[in-house]
């Protein structure tokens, strides 16, 4: 699996290059999407491709891809790579200028980077054999941007590697006023007396597909209730279950929080419940 597109060719990822001016390389000036793709189907795929378009002109990228281009290269990406699983990585920076100066240059092509890495085959959930992620609380100290699907990931990889130090999966990010935000690479749940609650959108997390497909697959089977609002560390702390979403890891369960069980510790009913509903509708989308 290590054939990748660059500007317009598919290559050995050995013989992708690009210049060290390249301002993704210089700034991490670009926008990046990852879709899930298993036994030949996206998930998301009209959903992932809005959300970069407007992550480019939030940023004053021009580039006018429409999502039939969009689809016929993920398509012949997965098909070049193979797999049943395949996590399929978007990337497009502002370009290479001949020098390094902040503004954004002028005449200057984006350069679009494409490669497919593998992802787990979801398993049937199921609570008994599950095992949960530990999560370690951490304040987020990224920028107040965080709904731009950015390549500048400084900020995430920091939190993340706070989390594998203390020999967690993931990181709980929480703003100075003690509110979730979101997760490292993942946005967050909990579960309290049976009722989904995760933080709204806004600037401080990202707007995650993974995220926006749950709420609705549940909201539209209506036997489990959802509430987009704060949420607090001390709630999560009192929470019954606390679960992460994105695109490789679908809704995973967290069973410890700083060393703490999460409710009673086990894999929860309300997980296994929602877990097995997106495993049936996620490709409706
Ligand atoms: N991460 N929040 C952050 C900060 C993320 O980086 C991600 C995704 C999510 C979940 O978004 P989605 O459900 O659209 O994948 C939330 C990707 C997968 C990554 O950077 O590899």
């Amino acid at each position: 699996m290590n054939i990748v597109y660059l500007n317009g060719e598919f290559m050995p990822v050995e013989q992708a290059k690009i210049s060290p001016l390249d301002r993704g390389f210089l700034f991490g000036d670009g926008i990046y999407e990852v879709i899930p793709f298993y036994f030949g189907k996206m998930v998301g795929f009209t959903a992932h491709i809005d959300r970069m378009i407007n992550g480019l002109a939030a940023i004053g990228i021009n580039f006018d891809w429409d999502h039939a281009k969009w689809r016929e290269l993920c398509e012949q990406l997965a098909k070049k790579n193979g797999g049943q699983a395949l996590g399929l990585y978007l990337h497009i920076s502002r370009g290479a200028d001949n020098k390094r100066f902040h503004g954004y240059p002028e005449n200057v092509q984006p350069t679009i980077f494409a490669m497919a890495f593998a992802i787990p085959i979801p398993e049937q959930p199921d609570k008994s054999t599950r095992k949960g992620y530990a999560l370690k609380s951490i304040e987020d100290l990224r920028w107040q941007r965080c709904h731009i699907k950015s390549t500048a990931l400084l900020g995430n990889v920091l939190h993340f590697q706070e989390g594998q130090n203390a020999n967690c999966q993931e990181v709980l990010l929480y703003n100075e006023k003690h509110e979730l935000t979101e997760a490292s690479a993942s946005n967050i749940y909990i579960v309290k007396n049976g009722v989904v609650i995760t933080p709204p959108l806004d600037h401080q997390i990202l707007a995650g597909i993974t995220r926006k497909l749950a709420l609705d697959i549940l909201q539209k089977d209506k036997t489990i209730d959802v509430e987009e609002r704060i949420v607090t560390l001390t709630e999560a702390q009192h929470a019954d279950e606390i679960w992460i979403s994105s695109s490789s890891k679908e809704i995973a369960p967290i069973t410890i929080l700083d060393g703490n069980p999460v409710g009673s510790g086990k894999v929860g009913d309300v997980w296994q419940q929602a877990a097995t509903l997106y495993s049936q509708h996620k490709f409706d989308y």
